[in-house]
Formats: structure tokens, sequence, C-alpha cells
């Protein structure tokens, strides 16, 4: 017989969590026999005392068993998924879906939406006129089971680790997200749940990440790796830079036209270079052989895909982009290069113009966000535009300026050294 207090003061204590112990507690409380205060200390036990391998994977796999696991083995064609920890700037699902799709896979995309300085993949795609982002089970298996569309993009059912949904609220409110285990296993456990037979982690690290230290996202990549394989998910992690913003954009209706333009096969080079990527690693995880992601971009099946997803979401792929009724430009107050661009200042000013939600459940501006007209590496002089600011309120230009006011380092003489997009691959040694 387990009880709620024994479990919080046993991992307070530094203690180990038997398995018996972590599936009583885990199921417990998705009954509502443990009280929300009572999971919230036992987060804040577990932030503090962290978690063994063992411990943690038990406890994933009660939060899978907390609801349904859904199953694709029927579709005939691999299925895997992507996963990013989340940036600024990160609209790479957008093209990355339809490209894996054109190149034989089939994509069940779960995804969310942004709270604080990151945007949210589902905002961005709720900007196109008519697009669901809640579809059912049967729908999400109708259109992943079309060989002409093949990727969806939709929010996690809520019989999906139904667990991790309640305890993410709580974490939210009490200090206790960023803690690796608790990171980790409220990840995998919604993605092993929505059926992937394969899957790419994008782990960021820098001033625009959840990660800023290096040591920190390796792991966290390293823990989530060993949880997908573990529960036969053949999973890779590739860490990726986010101390500048991916592309020239952040924002919902601006980060999809800039997916369009990558689309159409061209776009912002790093964009392209991580759409590339990880799409290469995702038809390894897949199986996949013999196919270059690049070339799907350029015939245009790309675009075809992206199309057809929309469509079969209720999304009007023709239909004009939302933009922002009043926009702003500021511009460079000195000679020199940019030789740094700080993701969380265009993430929060982004967010202040409207594009992101403070508390969950409010609305976004479709239209706001912010246009970076010089990133690392370029050259700019006194007057020269350094970004352009979109919102509905312009009431809010004055909160967003002051979230940039020290986003550019501009030097008179370059440091020739620039950070490589990708830092580091990691995969279960013995695949
Ligand atoms: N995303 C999740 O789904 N869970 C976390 O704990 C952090 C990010």
């Amino acid at each position: 017989m387990h009880d709620a207090s024994s479990i919080i003061a046993a991992k307070r204590d530094g203690r180990e969590l038997s398995g018996a112990e972590i599936d009583w507690v885990v199921e417990a409380f998705t009954r509502g026999v443990v009280a929300d205060e009572q999971m919230s200390a036992l987060a804040m036990a577990i932030y503090f005392r962290g978690m063994t391998r063992e411990e943690v994977s038990r406890w994933t796999t009660a939060m899978i068993s907390s609801g349904r696991r859904l199953d694709f083995t029927h579709l005939g064609r691999p299925t895997v998924d992507k996963h990013s920890t989340g940036g600024v700037g990160d609209k790479i699902t957008l093209p990355l879906a339809p490209l894996v799709a054109a190149c034989g896979a089939a994509v069940p995309q779960l995804s969310g939406r942004g709270l604080g300085h990151t945007g949210g993949t589902l905002d961005k795609l709720e900007s196109i006129p008519g697009w669901r982002a809640d579809l059912d089970t049967s729908e999400m298996a109708e259109i992943l089971s079309d060989p002409a569309v093949g990727a969806v993009v939709c929010a996690a059912g809520s019989d999906l680790a139904p667990a991790d949904r309640r305890l993410y609220a709580l974490r939210d409110v009490t200090g206790t997200v960023e803690s690796i285990p608790l990171i980790a296993s409220s990840i995998m456990s919604k993605k092993i749940a929505e059926g992937t037979g394969a899957l790419v982690l994008d782990v960021k690290v820098g001033s625009g990440a959840f990660m800023k230290k290096l040591d920190d996202a390796r792991e966290l990549a390293q823990t989530m790796v060993d949880l997908g394989n573990d529960a036969g998910v053949r999973t890779m992690a590739l860490l990726t830079a986010m101390d500048a913003p991916l592309g020239h954009t952040a924002g919902n209706a601006l980060e999809v036209r800039e997916s369009l333009e990558v689309l159409a096969g061209g776009g912002p080079s790093d964009v392209v270079e991580l759409t590339l990527e990880l799409a290469r690693e995702m038809l390894k995880a897949a199986g996949i052989d013999g196919v270059d992601p690049a070339d799907k971009l350029r015939d245009g099946s790309a675009m075809d895909r992206w199309r057809r997803m929309i469509a079969a979401q209720g999304g009007d792929p023709d239909a004009p982009l939302p933009t922002a009724r009043h926009t702003e430009v500021l511009l460079s107050e000195s000679d020199g290069v940019v030789c740094g661009l700080d993701a969380m200042a265009v993430g929060l000013a982004a967010w202040r113009l409207g594009a992101g939600r403070a508390r969950q459940g409010e609305p976004v501006q479709a239209g706001a966000g912010i246009e970076l007209h010089a990133k690392p590496g370029e050259t700019v002089s006194v007057g020269t535009p350094l970004v352009t600011l979109h919102t509905d309120t312009p009431e809010r230009f004055a909160a967003a300026k002051a979230a940039l006011s020290e986003a550019w380092t501009v030097v008179a003489d370059a440091p020739s050294v620039a950070t490589p997009l990708v830092i580091e691959r990691i995969e279960d040694p013995s695949r």
C-alpha cells in the first residue's frame, strides 16, 4: 500500500523510487487520488534530487499508460517524427513535415502552442485561413494513410499522456519546468504515445533555448534518446545552436511566409540547412535510402505536399496570409559587422508585439512579429534597417523596442569564427 506523502518524503531525502511507487503515484494522480499540491511537491523534490535512468524510464512508461498509445504500423510506410525543444524563429516543422512525406515516409507530427518567448507550430499554422489544429485520431490516421498527403501536424488529443498534460500545467506555475528528467519524460511520453516508429530530436542550445549550456543540452538529449530507444522508437538527436534566431522572421504568419520560400526552393540559408539536415536524419531513422530531400525542394514536390497537407486540415493554401496593421522600422546607430543577435531578445520582442501569449489559452495576433534585416556576419552602416516590427496594437512598440535595445552587437572588425548550426549528434551507440 503506497501513500503520496511517503513517496514525496522519500524523493525529498534522495532515495530512488521503486517501479511500483512510480506506477502508483502517476496512476493515482491521473485518477485525482494524489492531489495537485502533492504532485507539485513531488515535482519539486525531483527537480532537486533528479532521477536515475531506471526511474525516468518507469516514470515515462507510467505517463504513457495514463492514456492511449496510437499505432500506425498498418500504414505500410515507415513513420517518423521530429521534435524540437523550441527556439526563436524555429519554423522548421512547416517545411520539414511535407518534405519528409514527399520522400516516402509518413509524418505524424503532434505539435504545441507557444508560451512565453518561443513560438508554437500550431499558432503559426493557424494563421492560414481555415486551418484546424484539432483532429481526432481517425482524421489523423486518414490523412496519414493518404499516400498523396502522408503528413499531419496537429494538437495532441486529450487521451495521449493525460498525466503529462496535468503535470505540465502544475510545473508551469510551480517553478519545476527546468528539470531534465521531467522535461525528458514529458516530451517522450507524448512522442512515444503518438505511435511514431522513429524520432529525430532537435535539442536547442543557447541564449534563446531552454538549455543555455551545452552539457545540460547533451544530458537532456541523451536521456530522451535512451527513453525512445528503450521504448522501441528508433531515436537520435542533433544539438543545434539557438544563440541567434533561425531565419529572418519570428512571428506566426511571418514564419509561414518564410517557410513557403523554403518550400519554393529559396529561403534563408540557415533554415534550409537545418531543414535538410533534419530531413536526412529522419529518412535514415525511418530506413529510407536513396532519396535526396534537396531534390524534393527543387522539383516542387515538397510544395505540392504542403498544399495538400494544409487543405486536408481545412486550410486554404492560396489564401493571402494575414498582415499586421502597423509596422515600424528600427535603424542601425553604428557602422560595422553584426557579430551577435540575441535570440532571447528577439523572442521577447515578438511576444510583446502580440505573436505569443503570457497565459495558456490567450489569443495571439496572426500578423505580429519581427522581420530581421541584418543577421550575424552582415555589414551595416548608420541608418541601415535592422528590423521591422509588426503588430495590430501600436502601443506595444515601446515594450518591443525595450526588449531589443541590446539585441545587436555591431563591431568594427568581425571575428572570423562562425558558430556551426549543428553542434553534435547523439545516438544510441548500440544501433
Ligand atoms: N515541452 C514539453 O512537452 N514538456 C516539457 O517539460 C518541456 C517542453
